[in-house]
C-alpha cells in the first residue's frame, strides 16, 4: 500500500514526539514506533534533564562543563545555543504538564551529576524519563493531526536510488519518505512524505551489557548510512559507570549518577574508595574517567564488579529521591540503606550518529534527525550527564521551525515504486539471527569497549566481516522481518564504530586506545 503524509516521524521518544507536536497544527503527521509507544530510552531515563534556571548557575558554567566533558571535540556554537535555548524548552515541557520535583519553597529541586559544577538537573524522583514520556504521549494522543502507528518498523529511507538513479556519498540526494513494515499484513508499505524526521534513538544493543531497551538497535544510523547520508563520531560510545551488576540481564538496570550526586561513593571489591587515584572530582568525575577507572580496578582485582556505597546518605532522602532504585535492589535482596550496591559499567549512549546542521538537517535533502540518533556537535567526545534529553528538545524544536518554513514548497514524489520482494522465501531459522546477534555483542564488548587497541579493533573488524557476509546472504533470500533488519542494522553500526575508532589515531574522551596513550 502507498500512503502520503506531510511529515513522517520515525520514533516516538522525546525527540519524535516533541517534534510531532510542534508541526502538527497545520500539517498531517504520521508518527511511527516500532514497538509499544512507551518502549523508548526516554521512558527509562532516570537522573533528569539539565538546564540553567537559578543563580549562582549560569549558561556560561553549563557551557564550560559541557565542553570540558567533550574533550575539545564539541562545536562551541552548538553548545552555546543548545544550552541557552534549553531553558525555554524546559519551560515548555512544564507547560504541557510534565512534573519535576520541587522543594518546600516552591523552587525546582535541582540535582547534581558527574561533570556538572552546579545543581541544574530537573528530575522527577528517579523516573524522570517516564514522566516526560507520559506527558508527551498524552498530548500526542490528543492531537487530531497525528496518526500514531505502533509496531510499524521503518526498513529503509526512500531516495533517488529507488528511482534507479545512482547516488554516491558526494552527490545531491533527497528523502521522499520510507518503506515501512506493516505488522498486520507483514508486507512493506510505502510512506511518501514531504519531510522525514529520524528520531529512532541509540544502538546500545550492539554491546553485550547495555542500559538501553531492546529497541536501541541503531536503525536510523544504518538507514542513513545505506542511503549514503553523512554519519560521524561513532567511535565515541559512552559507557555508564554504574549499572546494577546482574550478568546476562538485558537491559542492565541503571543506578543513576544522581545517586553519586547525592553523595554515594564508589568502592572496590574490598570496600576501599579508589576514585581519588584517578580524578580530583572522585566519584563525580565525568563518565569516561569514572568508567575507565572502574574498568581498571576490575582488571587489577580480577573482580567482575565494584560497589556503590550509599549507607551514609539520609535514609528518608534515599527513599524519597530514589524509590525505583531502592525497590529494584530490595527485590534482589539488597537494602541500599545498609548494604553496598554491586555495579558495573554498561554501554549507555551513542554520542555520534547522523550528522546534522544547526537545524537538524542531514545532507540528504528534506531529512532531519534529532535525539540520540543524531550527531549535532553538542557532546563532542563524551556527553555530559543529562544533556541528552535537553539536546533532543532543542533540536526537535529547531528542526520543526526550520521545516515549517519549507514544507509548503515541497511536493510529494509520486513515481516511487512499491517495495520489491520478488524471489524471497520465508526464513524459519530464527536461531541464525539470535546466534549472530550474540556473537556480534561479544565481539563489540571484548574488542571495542572502554579500552581499545589497534590489534583489538582489527580483530573485531575481521570477525565482523564474516557476520556481515552471512547476514547479507540471509537478508537477500528472506522475506523482510523486523529481526533480520535489526541484526543487519546493528552490524552496520558496529562497522561504523570500529572503522571510526580505527581512523582516530589518538585517545580522546570516550575513545581510549592503548596504542595512543593520552597526551598529558
Ligand atoms: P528513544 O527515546 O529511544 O525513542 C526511539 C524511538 O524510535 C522509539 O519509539 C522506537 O520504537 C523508535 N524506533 C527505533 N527504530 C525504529 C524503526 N526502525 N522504525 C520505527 N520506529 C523506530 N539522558 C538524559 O539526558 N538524562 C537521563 O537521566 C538519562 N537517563 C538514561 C537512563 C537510561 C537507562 C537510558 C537507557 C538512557 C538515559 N539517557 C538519559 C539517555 C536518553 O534517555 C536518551 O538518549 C533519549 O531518551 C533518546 O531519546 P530519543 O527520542 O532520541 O530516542
Ligand atoms: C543517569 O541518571 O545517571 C543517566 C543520566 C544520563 O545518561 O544522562
Amino acid at each position: 500500500m502507498k500512503y502520503t503524509t506531510d511529515y513522517l516521524v520515525l520514533g516516538a521518544g522525546i525527540a519524535g514526539m516533541s517534534f510531532a507536536l510542534k508541526v502538527a497544527d497545520k500539517h498531517s503527521v504520521t508518527l511511527l514506533s516500532k514497538s509499544e509507544l512507551f518502549r523508548t530510552a526516554t521512558h527509562y531515563a532516570q537522573g533528569g534533564i539539565a538546564a540553567v534556571m537559578y543563580r549562582p548557575d549560569s549558561w556560561q558554567k553549563h557551557i564550560v562543563d559541557t565542553m570540558d566533558a567533550g574533550a575539545g571535540v564539541n562545536d562551541e556554537k552548538v553548545v552555546r545555543f543548545t544550552i541557552e535555548e534549553g531553558t525555554d524548552r524546559i519551560k515548555e515541557l512544564i507547560q504541557i504538564g510534565t512534573h519535576f520535583d520541587k522543594k518546600e519553597n516552591g523552587e525546582f529541586d535541582l540535582a547534581k551529576e558527574g561533570g556538572h559544577s552546579e545543581r541544574r538537573v530537573f528530575h522527577f524522583k528517579d523516573q524522570t524519563g517516564a514522566e516526560i514520556q507520559r506527558a508527551l504521549t498524552k498530548q500526542v494522543k490528543a492531537h487530531p493531526n497525528i496518526n500514531i502507528l505502533e509496531h510499524h518498523f521503518a526498513v529503509d529511507l526512500i531516495t533517488e536510488h529507488h528511482l534507479g538513479i545512482e547516488i554516491t556519498r558526494k552527490s545531491e540526494k533527497t528523502c521522499f519518505g520510507a518503506y515501512v513494515l506493516n505488522p498486520e499484513t507483514e508486507k512493506i508499505d510505502t510512506y511518501l512524505a514531504k519531510v522525514t524526521l529520524i528520531a529512532t534513538g541509540g544502538s546500545g544493543n550492539v554491546y553485550h551489557t547495555t542500559t538501553n531497551p531492546e529497541i536501541a538497535t541503531g536503525d536510523g544510523v544504518a538507514m542513513v548510512y545505506r542511503a549514503k547520508g553523512a554519519v560521524d563520531n561513532m567511535e565515541f560510545f559512552q559507557f555508564h559507570p554504574t549499572a546494577y551488576y546482574e550478568p546476562d540481564v538485558t537491559p542492565a538496570f541503571l543506578i543513576t549518577e544522581a545517586l553519586r550526586g547525592a553523595g554515594a561513593i564508589l568502592k572496590d571489591v574490598n570496600g576501599k574508595e579508589f576514585m581519588q587515584k584517578y580524578d580530583e572530582r572522585k566519584s563525580l568525575a565525568p563518565r569516561d574517567i569514572v568508567a575507565r577507572a572502574i574498568d581498571n580496578e576490575m582488571k587489577i582485582s580480577g573482580s567482575d564488579h565494584v560497589y556503590l556505597d550509599c549507607r551514609h546518605i539520609d535514609k528518608e532522602k534515599l527513599l524519597d529521591h530514589f524509590p525505583n532504585i531502592y525497590d529494584h535492589c530490595k527485590r534482589r535482596g539488597i537494602d541500599i540503606t545498609k548494604e553496598f550496591i554491586p555495579v558495573v559499567p554498561a554501554a549507555h549512549y551513542q554520542c555520534g550518529g547522523i550528522k546534522v546542521d544547526e537545524y537538524g538537517q542531514n545532507n540528504i535533502k528534506h531529512l532531519y534527525a534529532s535525539g540520540e540518533v543524531s550527531m549535532t556537535g553538542l557532546h563532542g567526545a563524551n556527553r555530559l550527564a543529562s544533556n541528552s534529553l535537553l539536546e533532543a528538545l532543542v533540536y526537535s524544536h529547531r528542526a520543526a521551525m526550520h521545516s515549517l518554513n519549507l514544507i509548503d514548497i515541497i511536493d510529494f514524489r509520486k513515481d516511487i515504486p512499491e517495495w520489491d520482494d520478488e524471489g524471497t522465501v520465508f526464513n524459519e531459522e530464527m536461531v541464525l539471527i539470535t546466534q549472530t546477534k550474540k556473537e556480534l555483542s561479544q565481539i563489540m564488548s571484548s574488542y571495542v569497549g572502554i579500552v581499545r587497541s589497534n590489534l583489538r579493533l582489527k580483530r573485531a573488524l575481521d570477525r565482523l566481516e564474516i557476520l556481515y557476509r552471512e547476514t547479507e546472504d540471509l537478508y537477500k533470500n528472506s522475506i523482510v522481518t523486523q529481526k533480520i533488519c535489526e541484526l543487519r542494522n546493528m552490524i552496520n553500526v558496529a562497522y561504523l564504530i570500529i572503522k571510526m575508532a580505527q581512523n582516530r589515531k589518538e585517545s580522546r574522551g570516550l575513545h581510549y586506545s592503548l596504542d595512543y596513550p593520552p597526551q598529558r
